[in-house]
């Protein structure tokens, strides 16, 4: 299994191009399904989780092809008669159960193993069942095993008591092939929701009010294949945000949608950093001495619990004391232990994290326990002193493209070893 070595103390400086939202893309792929015909996807992050899918619908019965310089993929799945996805495929990552949703929607049914992914807390799905009941579907779960069945799905009311990103998105594909009208209240409003609603729409469905806390669906009888580019990714914009900062450097980020950057961006300017907004970039200038902040995460458009991990080891270089909490994910601190492997001065209770700012970290040896875990290494690795070397980059490679050759590109000094 491949490592990273980082030696830290370079100041990034230079210009990063953001890659598609792995967020929207691990929805976007599983949707196709609906439309049971040619889907061209510009703009797919080369990244782990899209090439599962890619397998998935592969075994499922597409015909799939991803062009990983031109970031193309095309789908179609015409040819899949009926989704049953094994421990096999289903474990290999969390959005293994966009195709429960997909499938209820174009099949009426749907068996899907018990989804995997990063172990950062419960994450129930009782919302994606409470929602799929709604519309009329029979929900079994046996042998660890999702069985979703219905003889019509007809259009309801739903209204989720948690914000879910993933109970948003299943029941507004299945609600797409439902007949009538279906509501979804205190809906998820994360940049992704609307991406997948425009996507859905381009194959035909009718999505209206996505990005807001009521999303109605009027269920269509007919989808239809369509070319969609994905838009750039939120979390892997503020991870470089980050990560320009640790180092005190310049660096421009490239293909974004500022607006989404915004929690973001007030943060580090609280911090003391210098960002200018351009209309599909951003210059973040770092500074040698950063101030400490309060961080509290929250559903969009608060700050993303994705990035508490990447703020928190900025954090630790900050003057002060910084208490961050997380609302979303209790199981969302396990990196700390490995921070402090490297002089970090934080003490966890609860969902609170209390982060006293030290003079430098030093490098050691430490492992990445989920996806942005890693990229909180790697800005810690980028902020120590001497070398850092982070095991299990696998859960990195899920999430982030190509994250050396950005970083070599910006003059770090980091270097994968298998
Ligand atoms: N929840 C429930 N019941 C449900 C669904 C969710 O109680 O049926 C709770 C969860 O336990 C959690 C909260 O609701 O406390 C939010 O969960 P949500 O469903 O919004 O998250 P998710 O769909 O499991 C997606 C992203 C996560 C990201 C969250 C929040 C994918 C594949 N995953 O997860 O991304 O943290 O939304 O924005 O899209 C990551 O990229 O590192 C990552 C973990």
């Amino acid at each position: 299994m491949g490592k990273l070595l980082i030696e830290g103390g370079c100041k990034l400086k230079g210009k990063i191009n953001v890659s598609g939202f792995k967020n929207a893309a691990v929805a976007i792929i599983p949707a196709t399904i609906l439309a049971g015909d040619k889907c061209i996807i510009e703009n797919l992050p080369n990244i782990e989780d899209v090439h599962v899918l890619k397998r998935i619908l592969t075994q499922l019965g597409g015909n799939v092809s991803f062009d990983h310089e031109q970031k193309l993929m095309k789908a179609d799945t015409s040819k899949i008669e009926d989704c049953f996805a094994s421990y096999e495929m289903a474990k290999e990552l969390r959005a293994s159960y966009y195709l429960l949703g997909a499938s209820l929607g174009r099949f009426k049914k749907a068996r899907v193993s018990f989804p995997g992914g990063c172990n950062i807390g419960s994450r129930p799905i009782d919302q994606h069942i409470k929602g799929f009941e709604a519309l009329g579907a029979k929900v079994q779960i046996e042998h660890g095993i999702i069985h979703v069945e219905a003889e019509e799905l007809k259009g309801a009311e739903i209204y989720l008591d948690v914000a879910s990103v993933g109970a948003t998105i299943n029941i507004m594909m299945a609600a797409c092939r439902a007949t009538g009208k279906t509501i979804i209240e205190n809906a998820a409003k994360e940049p992704h929701i609307v991406d997948v609603a425009n996507f859905l729409n381009a194959m035909g469905a009718d999505v209206r009010g996505a990005g807001t806390d009521v999303i109605k669906i009027h269920g269509v009888d007919e989808m239809h294949g369509c070319t969609y580019s994905v838009i750039p990714d939120q979390i892997e914009a503020g991870t470089f945000m980050i990560m320009a900062a640790s180092t005190g450097g310049d660096v421009i980020i490239d293909n974004i949608i500022p607006k989404h950057l915004e929690p973001i961006t007030a943060k580090l300017r609280e911090m003391g950093l210098e960002i200018e907004e351009y209309g599909e970039s951003l210059r973040v200038v770092g500074k040698e001495k950063l101030k400490k902040a309060n961080i509290k995460t929250l559903v969009y458009p608060g700050f993303p619990t994705d990035l508490q991990q990447p703020i928190s080891a900025l954090l630790t270089q900050a003057e002060g004391t910084s208490i961050i909490t997380e609302t979303i994910y209790e199981g969302r601190f396990k990196y700390v232990d490995e921070l402090k492997r490297m002089g970090a001065q934080i003490k966890v209770e609860g969902n609170v994290a209390i982060i006293q700012g030290v003079e430098r970290l030093s490098g050691t040896e430490v492992a990445a326990t989920d996806l942005r875990a890693g990229a909180a290494l790697v800005i810690a690795g980028l902020m120590a002193d001497g070398v850092t070397q982070i095991d299990n980059i696998h859960y990195i490679d899920r999430g982030y493209e190509s994250i050396e050759k950005k970083l070599l590109s910006l003059g770090a000094k980091i270097k994968r070893v298998e």
